[in-house]
């Protein structure tokens, strides 16, 4: 499995990719109004300096929702670098624009994916990755680990290429049923990839022989 950094954040995307263990970034309008991106000139600016930080694929959101528009703000995002992934909302127009993005060479991830008929919708677009949002469906009562193995098999059993992109993890546990589940890739906070070291009897193991190699 995979592992992207779900963060417009430089300083927790260079944290991620010093580990060793960084596939990608994926980001979205929230993440990057979040560290005060603004004005199209600085967007692109910032997702050029992540495409330089990180070696792997950078999902770029379009904020177009209409068929041309976003083509036409898909085309700019893919001029930047060719790692971008053209990030497309799941929604009629959408699936035109990933169809578009297929036919041309472009790559997408397919965005806000919350049922299997939309992550069916999306493969057959040929979108590159489809990204369910597992954390936003617990959060509504239902189960998003759930939706991740049915996707697994409708995709295993039709032989759909789109890789399932777990985002929306909210704990390290996610990330691990995500693995169970058979993502091909799982994007996450920081604190969610940090947590995956965590394990006290680690701590009290390394303390001790940390003392034991005093006497040796
Ligand atoms: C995925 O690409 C989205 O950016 C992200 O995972 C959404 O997560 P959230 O539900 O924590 O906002």
């Amino acid at each position: 499995m995979k592992f992207f950094i779900d963060t417009a954040n430089l300083a927790q995307i260079k944290e991620a990719n010093d580990l060793g263990i960084l596939d990608g970034v994926t980001t979205n309008p929230s993440l990057m109004a979040k560290e005060g991106i603004k004005g199209e000139e600085a967007i692109l600016k910032h997702y050029k300096t992540i495409c330089e930080l990180v070696d792997g694929d950078i999902s770029a959101e379009v904020l177009s929702t209409d068929f041309a528009g976003m083509v036409d703000e898909g085309k700019k995002l893919a001029a930047i670098h060719p790692n971008i992934v053209v990030k497309v909302p799941m929604i009629k127009e959408g699936v035109k624009a990933l169809k578009w993005f297929t036919d041309n060479g472009i790559k997408t991830n397919c965005t806000l994916v919350f049922s299997a008929g939309q992550a069916i919708l999306a493969a057959k677009a040929g979108a590159t990755y489809v990204s369910p949002f597992i954390g936003r469906i617990d959060d509504s009562g239902w189960d998003g680990l759930e939706l991740i193995s049915q996707m697994r098999q409708i995709y295993s059993i039709q032989g759909f290429k789109t890789e399932i992109l777990a985002a929306s993890i909210r704990n390290p546990n996610h990330i691990i049923k995500c693995a169970e589940q058979g993502a091909d890739v799982c994007t996450c906070p920081l604190d969610s990839i940090l947590g995956l070291l965590k394990h006290p009897l680690t701590d009290i193991g390394l303390a001790k022989f940390l003392e034991d190699a005093k006497k040796m």
